[in-house]
């Protein structure tokens, strides 16, 4: 049995026409559905439904033998203990710093309000920016319009969610897309169904992008 760690939402569904070249489609909508453990049409392959920051730990601990996550979540995990071996080129968008529209340069220590900690400590930190770094769960645009933040580092993909707040983007961080992840064990335990289920979902991802081109 495989089992394939996915969050629910954005990345579940746009995941969906991929797994299903592999026939791989839940027998349950999670839409619908309180499982946690989906079913699929495939008897070797059942898929848990989590939280998008989550799946980098049931990959790298081996309680998922695969996951589908975003570049953002692997980047602040930061963890060695897995592997990636591909894009999927689902979910894309950037990881950006943002300021109200028009702010002057702030002077000195900056606070940044953001989800992404570490890879926002970072960031700063190779321009050589002094950060006092606020963790917030969400809801990222409201921090600099109440005096939390001078500045955010989120996702950004129309530019929807700054532009209705008053925001604008400033600095690219990080082109971000969804990963498939792999537990480093399962590779070579379970090695021929995870390499035929990377060819079909290489192949698959492959056709998409020439289509887009
Ligand atoms: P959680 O439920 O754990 O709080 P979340 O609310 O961030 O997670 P989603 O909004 O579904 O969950 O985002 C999951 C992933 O989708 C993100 O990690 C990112 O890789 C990608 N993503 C998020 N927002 C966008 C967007 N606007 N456009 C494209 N991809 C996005
Ligand atoms: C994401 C992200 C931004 C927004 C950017 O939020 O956190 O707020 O998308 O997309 P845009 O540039 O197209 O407006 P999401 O819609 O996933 O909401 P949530 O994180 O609050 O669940």
């Amino acid at each position: 049995m495989l089992t394939i760690a996915v969050s629910k939402g954005r990345i579940y569904e746009e995941a969906l026409p991929l797994l299903a070249s592999a026939g791989i489609r839940p027998v349950d909508d999670p839409k619908t559905s309180r499982k946690l453990i989906l079913s699929t049409t495939r008897e070797d392959i059942q898929l848990v439904i989590i939280r998008a920051t989550d799946v980098p730990t049931f990959v790298e601990y081996g309680a998922a033998d695969l996951g589908i996550a975003g570049k953002d979540v692997l980047l602040e995990y930061n963890s060695k203990g897995l592997y990636e071996p591909l894009d999927l080129g689902i979910s894309r968008c950037r990881l950006m710093t943002a300021v109200p529209v028009g702010q002057q340069p702030v002077e000195g220590r900056i606070r940044v309000a953001t989800k992404y900690v570490r890879t926002a400590k970072d960031y700063f930190a190779r321009k050589g920016r002094q950060v006092e770094v606020i963790k917030l769960y969400g809801s990222m645009e409201l921090a600099p319009l109440v005096g939390l933040a001078d500045c955010i580092v989120d996702l950004v993909d129309t530019g929807n969610t700054l532009k209705a707040n008053g925001l604008e983007p400033v600095d690219l961080i990080e082109d971000i897309s969804s990963r498939l992840v792999v537990n480093k064990a399962a590779m070579k335990m379970k090695h021929a169904a995870i390499d035929e289920l990377l060819q079909i979902l290489e192949r698959e991802t492959k056709n998409n992008r020439s289509l887009e081109a």
